[in-house]
C-alpha cells in the first residue's frame, strides 16, 4: 500500500479525493498497488466540504504530513508561493516524491526543486501545472522525445478564454464573465494571475523549459493581460475575420535565441485555435521529426485537473512500486525483507 498525503483540499484537492476514493478498485487493479489518503491539510478542520471527509483524515498541521515517515507521496495543491514552495522542500528532504500542479513554483523554483529532488532520491511530477487534463507535460518530456522542438505555443489560461468566449458571444461582460469563471472553479484565488497574463508566462516557461531544454527566468518573459480588451476591440477584431485569444508563445531561433511571450493576440477565424473557447486549452507544438501537433481539452477545474494529478499520484506509486521490486529482484536488500509499513 502506497499512502499519499494532501497538502490542500480546494478544487483540484477535492477532485483528487473524488477519483481516488470512487475509482479506488479501478486504480488498484490498474497499479496492481493500493493507494491510500493518509492524510489532508486544510486550513480549518470543521468546515462544511463538497466531498465530505473523516475528521481522522483532516490536520491543520502540515508537519503531520511532511514529517510522517509512512507517507511517500505529498501532493501539493495549495498553490501560490508562501508558504508552499517552504512546505515541498521539507517534504522532498524527507525523502518524500512530490505531485503538484504549481505552476508558479515550478516556473519559478523548478530547477533549485528538481536538483534537491535528484539529491534526495525522489522525483516531482506535475503533470497538472500546464493545460489543466490535457497530458502536454509527457507529451513534450517523453512523446516528443526524438525531436528538436522549434516552437510551443497556444491558449494556456483557461479562465481568461472563457471570459473572451463569454465577450465574444456578447452574452455577458468582463467582470460578469470573470465571477463565472470563479464559481465554476477555473480561477486562481487571486484571478488577478490569470487576468494579466502571469499564470499563462508561467505555464509557457514550463513548456519552454521542456521543449527548449533550458530553464529561464520567468521575469524576463513579456507578458501582457487580457485587462485593456474591451467589447469594441473584439467587435472590431470579429468584423476583420479575427477572434482575439490569450497566446502564450515559445520560439526557437536560429539555434541561439528564444522568444517567449505572452499576449493578446489576432487569429484569424480559419485557423483552429480560434475555435477553442471557453475554458478549453490548446498547445501546438512544431518538432522536427513528427512536424505540427496539437493537443487541447479543458485546461481547468476540479475533474480535468484532478484527471491529470491522479495520473501523475499513480505514476510516482508505479516508480515507487518498481523500485522496491528492482531492489528485491537485484538482490540489493541481501536477503533482507521490506519493512511493512501497512497499519
Ligand atoms: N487559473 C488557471 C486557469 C487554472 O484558468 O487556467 C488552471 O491552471
Amino acid at each position: 500500500m502506497i499512502k499519499v498525503g494532501l497538502l490542500g483540499y480546494g478544487t483540484v484537492g477535492g477532485g483528487v479525493y473524488n477519483i481516488l476514493t470512487t475509482k479506488k478498485e479501478d486504480i488498484e487493479r490498474k497499479l496492481g498497488e493500493k493507494i491510500q489518503i493518509k492524510k489532508i491539510l486544510v486550513k480549518e478542520k470543521y468546515k462544511k466540504r463538497k466531498y465530505d471527509v473523516d475528521d481522522s483524515l483532516l490536520t491543520e498541521d502540515y508537519k503531520e504530513i511532511v514529517e510522517d515517515p509512512q507517507i511517500q507521496i505529498v501532493v501539493e495543491l495549495i498553490g501560490g508561493e508562501t508558504p508552499t514552495l517552504s512546505y515541498i522542500k521539507e517534504a522532498i528532504n524527507g525523502h518524500k516524491n512530490i505531485v503538484t500542479a504549481n505552476k508558479l513554483i515550478l516556473a519559478k523554483y523548478g530547477r533549485e526543486l528538481f536538483q534537491l529532488a535528484k539529491n534526495n532520491n525522489v522525483k516531482v511530477y506535475y503533470e497538472g501545472s500546464v493545460g489543466g487534463g490535457i497530458p502536454i507535460i509527457k507529451t513534450l518530456k517523453e512523446s516528443m522525445i526524438a525531436n528538436k522542438i522549434e516552437r510551443v505555443y497556444g491558449i494556456l489560461n483557461g479562465t481568461t478564454n472563457y471570459i473572451l468566449t463569454k465577450m465574444t458571444e456578447k452574452s455577458i461582460d468582463f467582470e460578469e464573465a470573470l465571477k463565472e469563471a470563479q464559481n465554476l472553479g477555473y480561477a486562481e484565488s487571486d484571478p488577478y494571475f490569470d487576468v494579466s497574463g502571469l499564470d499563462s508566462a508561467y505555464k509557457i516557461n514550463i513548456l519552454s523549459s521542456l521543449a527548449f531544454e533550458s530553464f529561464m527566468d520567468v521575469d524576463s518573459i513579456h507578458v501582457e493581460g487580457i485587462e485593456k480588451i474591451e467589447r469594441e476591440d473584439i467587435e472590431i477584431a470579429e468584423e476583420l475575420g479575427y477572434t482575439i485569444k490569450l497566446l502564450a508563445i515559445g520560439k526557437r531561433y536560429e539555434d541561439k535565441m528564444l522568444d517567449i511571450r505572452v499576449h493578446p493576440t489576432f487569429i484569424p477565424k480559419s485557423s483552429p485555435l480560434s475555435k477553442i473557447n471557453g475554458v478549453y486549452n490548446v498547445v501546438q507544438i512544431h518538432g522536427d521529426a513528427v512536424g505540427d501537433i496539437m493537443i487541447y481539452g479543458q485546461g481547468a477545474g476540479e475533474m480535468p485537473t484532478a484527471s491529470a494529478v491522479v495520473a501523475d499520484i499513480m505514476e510516482a506509486a508505479k516508480s515507487i512500486k518498481y523500485h522496491i521490486e528492482n531492489e528485491y529482484s537485484t538482490g540489493r536488500l541481501n536477503g533482507l525483507k521490506l519493512i511493512e509499513t501497512d497499519e
